[in-house]
């Protein structure tokens, strides 16, 4: 059968990176960014770089690098880089910034947006209906001064009159946007409508055939996959997602459901993405251990449940054929099944070439770390199976820069006495410093010795724990959110106003201990909020 294509837009890094608590540095930017590349999404929308100095950084780092680099996955016009957006508000400054930080990509595409609904004309915006037409398309002819790819989104176009959208979006094709992108902002519409509304534009919108017409959905009604899905079966060719779905408020539409209901049901809907589905549970894993957002258990496609089958009938099921409960296979999307990869006398060459065939190249540095880590795990434990080594690796790869690390935990806990840690850290400054402290358990216990030496007063918001493996001998995965106490952080400016929120921070810690995994999370995300701080200089 013929297929489309569907290009990939992932909006991780700015839509994602809008949801409560999922700051992210600019480090974990840039090795999320090579992950979607990696995987082959055609757009990376890398951020807003309007917000702050550091989110224009962010994006020009990542417009530099991963800008630049061949993606995987398969594409129709071959592994060119992926083209890297940042986003606009309709203002020259912020058309300005976007382009001093996209232009070094090979691909560079500014989007601009106004929103086109009218609560959001009268209240928001304060503009007549022909206003916001004639900034939009100036704003647009803006953009292209800079750059040939350029995006438009009518914002809440999901309450916006349709008549009205064709207008506007006639008058920003003549202006010069290659792509139309239709958001339901605030997640109102219902798949039925969605579909009316990209079939209205596509049958109403003077020069639409020249165009990709994109769509954008939020999760508020549980309904983005579904609207999206039926947003591309209308004749949308881009869709606008996320890894996890996190985003604003209930989220966006997910990468990984997307992608896997147009892989699962191709006979259905007869389209097509470049995204190299293996790759699809590894950044998972990335984007939720970087925002400290865990995965719901019963999570779509990532969830931990999502290929367990308890139930007894389902296993004898499965036993007979997996294909009786599981209409996709685990391996699809890069889940392995726990098997038996290297002991306690395996070598450093066979450590590297396993890690190379789960996709981590490592420097010379980055190897020994690892094999001192493997090492010591193959000690505790008898075996070391693939989800232990892509722990290792998240844990060793993928942590912020660290002004605080721990360099010694002891606690004492249990029915006799008051659970009681001791820590020893490094500063930044290279010193060892030593508290104890008393506590509820023994991660409150550790956590209050750490405050005392990190004098970062702030409120711990969430804190789970989850064994990464089957057994008693399991590497224990922790994540915890924070919020600093003081206001002390600079806000960011958020690209759809309202009330500037709190910044959290998320950490993330590995190991066969769970005081000291959970030490670690926490001091990851304290390293993360001293860095927004400003109290220590960064690199
Ligand atoms: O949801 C939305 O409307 C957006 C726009 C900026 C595209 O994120
Ligand atoms: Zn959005």
């Amino acid at each position: 059968m013929n297929t489309t294509y569907i290009r990939i837009f992932d909006t991780t890094l700015r839509d994602g990176e809008q949801s409560p608590g999922a700051t992210l540095t600019s480090n974990e930017k840039l090795e999320i960014a090579r992950g979607l590349a990696r995987m082959g999404v055609d757009v990376i929308e890398a951020g807003f770089p309007s917000a702050s100095p550091d989110d224009l950084e962010g994006v020009r780092r990542i417009a530099q690098e991963v800008g630049n680099t061949p993606r995987g996955g398969a594409h129709p016009e071959g592994h060119l880089p992926p083209i890297i957006c940042g986003l606009a508000r309709a203002h020259k400054g912020d058309i300005d910034k976007a382009w001093e930080a996209v232009q070094h990509a090979a691909r560079p595409r500014i989007h601009t947006f106004l929103a086109t609904s009218p609560i959001h004309m009268k209240y928001k915006l304060r503009m007549d209906p022909e206003e916001v037409i004639e900034r939009a398309a100036e704003m647009v002819a803006y953009a292209k001064q800079y750059c040939d790819d350029v995006e438009f989104s009518p914002e809440d176009a999901g309450r916006s009159d349709p008549e009205f959208l064709y207008l506007v979006l006639g008058e920003v094709i003549k202006a010069g946007a290659t792509t139309l992108n239709i958001p339901d902002t605030v997640g109102y519409t219902t798949p039925d409508e969605f579909y009316r509304l990209i079939r209205g534009i596509i049958e109403n919108t003077p020069g639409i055939e020249n165009v990709i017409v994109s769509v954008h959905c939020h999760n508020d009604l549980g309904m983005a996959t579904a609207n999206t899905l039926a947003g591309l079966r209308a004749g949308a060719r881009q869709a606008e997602v996320t890894i996890n779905g996190i985003g604003e408020r209930a989220g966006n539409t997910s990468l990984e459901e997307v992608v896997m209901a147009l892989h699962t049901r191709r006979p259905v809907f007869g389209l097509e993405t470049g995204i190299d589905t293996t790759q699809i549970t590894r950044m998972s894993r990335m984007v939720s251990n970087y925002t400290g957002i865990p995965v719901q258990p019963n999570k779509a496609i990532v969830g931990a449940n999502a290929f367990a089958h308890e139930a007894g009938i389902h296993q004898d099921g499965m036993l007979k054929h997996e294909a009786t409960y599981e209409i996709m296979r685990p391996e699809t999307v890069g889940l392995k099944q726990s098997s038996l990869v290297l002991g306690k006398h395996s070598g450093r060459h066979a450590l590297k070439v396993r890690l190379a065939e789960l996709g981590y190249e490592l420097d010379q540095d980055e190897l020994d770390t690892a094999f001192q880590r493997f090492k010591d795990l193959a000690d505790k434990k008898k075996t070391v199976t693939d989800a232990d080594l892509e722990a290792l690796m998240t844990d060793q790869l993928y942590q912020p820069r660290e002004f605080y690390s721990l360099d010694g935990l002891q606690v004492a806990c249990g029915t006799m006495g008051m659970p009681t840690a001791t820590v020893r850290l490094c500063g930044p400054d290279g010193q060892m410093h030593v508290q104890a402290a008393i506590g509820t358990g023994p991660v409150d216990a550790a956590y209050k010795a750490i405050d005392q030496i990190v004098q970062m007063p702030n409120t711990l918001l969430e804190y789970a724990v989850r064994a990464v493996t089957e057994g008693i001998d399991a590497i224990g995965e922790v994540s915890v959110r924070i919020q600093a106490d003081n206001g002390s952080i600079p806000q960011r400016t958020s690209p759809q106003g309202g009330r500037p929120r709190p910044r959290t921070f998320g950490g993330h810690g590995a190991e066969t201990d769970i005081i000291v995994a959970s030490a670690k999370a926490y001091l990851s995300a304290l390293n993360k909020l001293l860095a927004a701080s400003g109290r220590f200089e960064n690199p």
